[in-house]
């Protein structure tokens, strides 16, 4: 077969950047990059009751706005009515639908940073005229009054569309209810058309045992949300999320536009997920345990390592940031750290993925089962101790040594 030289689109790309995607395509040993909690097993669902119920299921077309049963167990924990759902393909199908029924070429949208990449790359995708605002590390990642103001100094009549995640990722930093009315309020007034999706992917990933905090569905027909269950129920292998919006043309209009995309979900998985759903105490439990426990290691650790390091601890979610001191490790050194964990064979989720300088990174405590999260939190340790300090990268004296010391082996 011979290959053309002329390419067969000369589109400009519609996305550029998927470096995040590195997460599924390349396993690396140690992952602390990775957001999910523990997977679930196919073989944790199967009782005989369940496996009389899934032999009858029809292989055929489900519907699009998705299995009522499972609609009506994602309604009950959000507080909406099953008639208010929509099941998507995931959460990522969701952040999709969102972008598409509310925003035009050339519409504004507002994205609050750091941020899931992919809710940039659709808004991208579509031309949407973009304005980001960015949260602050230094002041926790909050939607304090200061970042209300700064999205308020962004919106517009033209407005069609503000997001922001809760849990965020990277952070794990909540937004609690009060911070989200007071930006509703703004909304009101100064972009009276624009949807708020609030993203809660992560909203159900607690630690402690403690029960979830209230979905923002509810809150006003002008806010829609996005979960799913591939973070805080360990299942991102069925690619089952969903959409609320309680506003029913809002709510229609992307039901038409999941059917024009997708047609419908799949009947097998959406089958599978009720299960999940009707065991979601147990399964949430079970992941909360972990949780709670390995991030009390990450807290004593980055605890340990605070001459070189600033911890933010998480609210929510199974994932939180760190960042490396300026006074401690220069920008020319950053790249240097992750060199070292690369040939440590670990891996952490780089600032950049989300919008953030590199010296910040995100650290995944619910993937690794705890004997060998601890081993990583030493690899990234040993990573650490080979940066070169600020005076040692000027006069040239940094080891900068990226392999391993005898120690890690
Ligand atoms: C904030 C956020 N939203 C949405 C998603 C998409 O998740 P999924 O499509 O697996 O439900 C992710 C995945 O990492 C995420 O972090």
């Amino acid at each position: 077969m011979t290959t053309s030289t002329t390419p067969l689109t000369d589109l400009p790309p519609r996305f550029s950047d998927a470096a995040m995607s590195a997460l599924v395509d390349r396993p690396v040993r140690f992952d602390l990059a990775e957001s999910t909690c523990p997977s679930l097993r196919l073989g944790d669902l199967f009782t005989p009751a369940v496996l009389d119920r899934l032999e009858k299921v029809e292989i055929g077309y489900g519907t699009t706005e998705g299995d009522p049963h499972l609609r009506a167990l994602v309604a009950a924990g959000a507080g909406v009515r099953a008639d208010q759902v929509l099941v998507t393909a995931g959460a990522s199908s969701a952040l999709f639908l969102v972008a598409l029924s509310t925003c035009g070429p050339g519409d504004h949208a507002v994205l609050l940073a750091p941020y899931f990449p992919p809710t940039r790359a659709v808004l991208d995708a579509l031309a949407v005229r973009t304005s980001t605002v960015g949260l602050d590390f230094d002041r926790g990642y909050r939607l304090d009054e200061q970042a209300v103001d700064a999205v308020a100094a962004t919106l517009t009549p033209e407005t069609r569309l503000v997001v922001l995640a809760s849990p965020q990722n990277p952070s794990g930093v909540r937004v609690t209810e009060p911070e989200l009315r007071r930006l509703l309020e703004r909304m009101t007034v100064l972009a009276p058309r624009a949807v708020l999706l609030v993203d809660e992917t992560y909203r159900e990933s607690t630690y402690g045992g403690a029960r979830p905090p209230a979905s923002a569905a509810a809150l006003s027909p002008r806010v829609v949300t996005c979960s799913s269950l591939s973070k805080a129920h360990g299942a991102p292998g069925l690619r089952v999320g969903w959409l609320t919006a309680t506003d029913p043309a809002l709510r229609e209009r992307l039901r038409a536009a999941k059917f024009n995309t997708s047609v419908c979900c799949s009947g097998m998985a959406e089958a599978l997920a009720v299960e999940v759903l009707d065991r979601a105490e147990e399964v949430l439990a079970d992941r909360s345990a972990l949780l709670t426990s390995t991030v009390d290691v990450l807290t004593r650790w980055a605890r340990e390592h605070a001459d070189v390091l600033e911890f933010l601890p998480p609210d929510g979610g199974a994932m939180c940031c760190l960042r490396l001191r300026a006074d401690r490790v220069d920008d020319g050194a950053v790249p240097a750290f992750y060199e070292a964990l690369a040939a440590r064979e670990v891996r952490v989720a780089p600032g950049a993925w989300f919008a953030e300088p590199d010296r910040v990174f995100r650290v995944g405590f619910g993937h690794l089962p705890e004997e060998s999260f601890r081993v990583a939190l030493d690899r990234v340790s040993d990573a650490l101790s080979v940066l070169p300090g600020p005076s040692e990268l000027e006069t040239g004296n940094g080891c900068g040594n990226a392999t391993p010391s005898p120690s890690m082996e």
